[in-house]
């Protein structure tokens, strides 16, 4: 799902691309950079919290359902924005997971890193060549510094 309205200005516009926009942290800079001026793509896989936030937002708001370990996703969501001419000039990635774990399963690090490293890094993949200027924000945690029991896999983060 993108929700792009008639209406909505493109050209001339700071857009920032902010994965895991349907809560937490993404959502809170969706509606900052809003009241700043900026066109938000907000990207994650909860279509009925972006939908919400839709409706909070308005037309500045631009939800994207994606599953950011799906590559696939990354490039329907990367070809629709480039389709519209909506090129963000920052991509915040911000889709983030993790899990307390019982014992040691590479399982788990399979999927939390396909969230927390594969799914920032194929962004930048998808966008690093292209003409523009572009800025890519990844987010980390204090936790890669001082590791927490239980948690090896998000300590990659
Ligand atoms: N809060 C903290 O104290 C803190 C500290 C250090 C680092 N961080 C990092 O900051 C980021 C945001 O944290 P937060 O506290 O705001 O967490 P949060 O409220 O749990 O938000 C996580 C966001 O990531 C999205 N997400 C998870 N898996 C996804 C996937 N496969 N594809 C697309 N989106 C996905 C979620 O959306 P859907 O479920 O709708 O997909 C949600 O919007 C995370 O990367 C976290 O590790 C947070």
């Amino acid at each position: 799902m993108c929700h792009i309205e008639e209406g909505v200005t493109i050209a001339n516009r700071k857009i920032c691309l902010i994965t895991g926009a349907s809560s937490g942290i993404g959502e809170n800079l969706a509606r900052l950079l809003i009241k700043d001026g900026w066109l938000v793509v907000g990207a994650a896989r909860r279509t009925e919290k972006l939908k919400k936030l839709k409706e909070e937002l308005g037309i500045n708001f631009l939800p994207v359902t994606c599953d950011v370990s799906k590559s696939k996703d990354i490039s329907d969501a990367s070809n629709f924005l480039r389709k519209k001419n909506i090129i963000p000039n920052l991509f915040f990635l911000n889709a983030g997971c993790g899990k307390i774990e019982d014992g040691f399963h590479t399982d788990v690090h399979r999927e939390t890193f396909e969230v927390n490293y594969f799914g920032a890094v194929s962004w930048i993949e998808e966008w690093l060549n292209s003409n523009s200027s572009m800025t890519f924000v990844a987010i980390s945690s204090l936790v890669a510094v001082h590791a927490t029991p239980q948690a090896s896999a998000y300590c990659g983060k």
